[in-house]
């Protein structure tokens, strides 16, 4: 079993938990994941790890309720715990030296994408990150981000806080002022990513990103998180969830990520009617 030592509800259905889970923590290094069960009939879902604690042992994961066991998760509180914790689980990022880099986080991509520009702050690399959100209330990590980058750009599209717009508005204004950007990270919504990939491969710059498929077993056997990547077959939980970006089937991936949505609808209309109370979309407080 791994302890919840806190959960705190960022924004609506948006909960970020500290897990104690000591060995995880030891190996974990920047751009890997881990799959969690929450109970012996509980499906295992992949969730990146946002920091670890190795003073504490204690990972630092944000989970957005999107279905039945993310929203099955946000019922749980501190002191409660997950039955278990597979990880560090997929590669880690390949940290180039002396470079300049942008880290682009959409979304709850804010989480990861602060464990790589942590990791390539310490490396002495120069860190410009982007983060974006569709409004102020959904924005986290932004003073973890401010500590770790030389410049820190915020977007929303609603211009209620930042700069108004996309992150690949902010990135372009950057490449247009002239900036030498040697590689991009970007994690967040496909869309996102599929946009940034577009901006940058005109440009010729090295754009990574992390790939978020449909997992089971996380181990490279069933097949569920296949992609393609410069027309090769890759699995995402062991060969990636990095790639590079300019190399991604967005198409398929995107399609794939559909194939089970009906059943996907019926499992949360199963859930929310068996919890009434406990599940929706309102920000909890006194977790
Ligand atoms: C490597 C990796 C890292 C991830 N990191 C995080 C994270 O840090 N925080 C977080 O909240 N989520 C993360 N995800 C996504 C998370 O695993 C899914 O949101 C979760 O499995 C959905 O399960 P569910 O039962 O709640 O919803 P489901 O009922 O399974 O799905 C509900 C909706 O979410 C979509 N969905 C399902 N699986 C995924 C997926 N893998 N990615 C995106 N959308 C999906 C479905 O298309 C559907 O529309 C990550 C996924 C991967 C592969
Ligand atoms: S999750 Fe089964 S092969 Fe990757």
């Amino acid at each position: 079993m791994f302890k919840i030592t806190s959960k705190e509800t960022l924004s609506a259905g948006v909960h970020l938990f500290k897990v104690k889970a000591a060995e995880i923590v030891k190996k974990h290094k920047a751009g890997q994941f881990v799959i969690l069960r929450l109970h012996e009939k509980g499906e295992r879902i992949p969730i990146s790890v946002a920091d670890v604690d190795h003073d504490t042992g204690e990972l630092l994961l944000l989970v957005q309720e999107v279905g039945k066991t993310s929203e099955e998760m946000g019922t749980l509180r501190e002191g409660d715990s997950l039955l278990d914790v597979v990880g560090p689980l997929g590669q880690p990022t390949q940290l180039p030296d002396n470079a300049t880099t942008v880290c682009i986080g959409g979304g709850i991509g804010m989480a990861p994408i602060h464990c790589i520009a942590k990791a390539l702050h310490k490396m002495g690399n120069k860190v410009i990150s982007i983060v974006g959100s569709r409004t102020k209330e959904l924005l986290t990590f932004q003073e973890e981000l401010k500590a770790i980058s030389d410049e820190l750009i915020i977007t929303t599209d609603d211009g209620s806080f930042g700069r108004k717009g996309f992150v690949t508005d902010a990135l372009l204004a950057l490449i247009e002022k002239g900036e030498k950007i040697d590689e991009v990270f970007a994690i967040g919504p496909v869309p996102m990513m599929r946009a940034v990939c577009r901006l940058t491969q005109g440009y010729g710059i090295r754009t990574t990103v992390s790939l978020n498929p449909i997992m089971v077993d996380g181990t490279g056997m069933c097949g569920a998180c296949r992609v393609t990547i410069g027309g090769e077959t890759k699995f995402v939980c062991v060969d990636g969830p990095e790639f590079d970006g300019h190399k991604v089937d967005f198409d398929e991936l995107t399609k794939r990520l559909k194939m089970y949505i009906d059943q996907e609808r019926i499992s949360r209309e199963k859930f929310v009617s068996e919890h009434p109370v406990t599940c929706g979309c309102e920000v909890k407080s006194g977790t």
